[in-house]
């Protein structure tokens, strides 16, 4: 991917909600403008707020969603197919249900099948992206330790979609959620950095004070694979980024 000097827009909203609620309207506008828009689509909590605010929207405007088609970022391996923890799940839950999205328009990388062909798995996801034609607007998360979908340290930028063992700091965090380490999953399936630089449009969302150290290196350090999210700064020519006022604290 060729390097971009295009500066990333930077906006620093008055909470968490107000940032939610300004990616939600311009998916909105995305989808209005273009209904068989491509989207990429992150899960975790800092989405949780986005979705909802982008429910409401759609259905304010009477958005037609039918021919949207979506990519979500990423899938842990080893939980059952009816697992409420599975991501497929969480995006039924907070937008593919509440919108009536056909599940045959969402996409997930294969997480069955990379248990026993990742090599397949992977590349038949980065062929369905390529067939959508691309992702017009991925929203991102960031985890504390710098990844960008499950790209954990040690990703390199031109990284493609593949099975990767978490991170320590990734599975800690997901811990609780699973009733504790033992249970929490070991590996994933991620699009890679390369994968996530090639969508048309960035959006990266990051609210609450345990962010704000990476926020500060995402948007200020040297490119580092320690911490994969400072890849994006220097390397799209469409990235705007989304804080409260927590996760902007480092910022000078
Ligand atoms: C989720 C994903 C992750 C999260 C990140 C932040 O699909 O790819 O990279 O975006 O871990 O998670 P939250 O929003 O829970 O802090």
């Amino acid at each position: 991917m060729e390097k971009s000097s295009r500066p990333p827009i930077v906006t620093i909203h008055g909470s968490a909600d107000e940032g939610a609620v300004a990616a939600a309207l311009e998916l909105a506008d995305l989808v209005e403008a273009k209904p068989d828009a491509v989207l990429g689509l992150a899960t975790g909590g800092t989405m949780v707020g986005v979705y909802a605010a982008f429910v409401r929207e759609a259905r304010a405007r009477s958005l037609d969603v039918s021919r949207v088609r979506t990519f979500n970022l990423d899938e842990y391996l080893g939980l059952a197919v009816d697992d409420a923890k599975r991501f497929r799940h969480f995006m039924e839950l907070h937008l593919f249900g509440p919108l009536s999205i056909p599940s045959e328009h969402a996409h997930f990388p294969d997480a069955e099948r990379a248990q026993t062909d990742a090599v397949g798995a992977a590349r038949d996801y980065e062929s369905a992206i390529e067939a959508a034609g691309g992702i017009d607007l991925q929203l991102l998360g960031i985890g504390r330790n710098g990844h960008i979908a499950f790209n954990e340290p040690g990703s390199s930028p031109d990284s493609r979609t593949r099975v990767i063992e978490l991170h320590g700091a990734t599975r800690a965090d997901a811990a609780p959620s699973f009733g504790g380490l033992a249970g929490t999953p070991e590996r994933a399936i991620t699009m890679g950095m390369g994968t996530i630089l090639e969508a048309r449009a960035l959006r990266v969302l990051a609210f609450g004070e345990a962010k704000a150290p990476v926020v500060e290196r995402m948007l200020h350090g040297e490119e580092d694979p320690e911490t994969p999210c400072t890849f994006l700064r220097g390397r799209h020519g469409d990235l705007a980024v989304h804080l409260d006022r927590d996760a902007a604290r480092l910022l000078h």
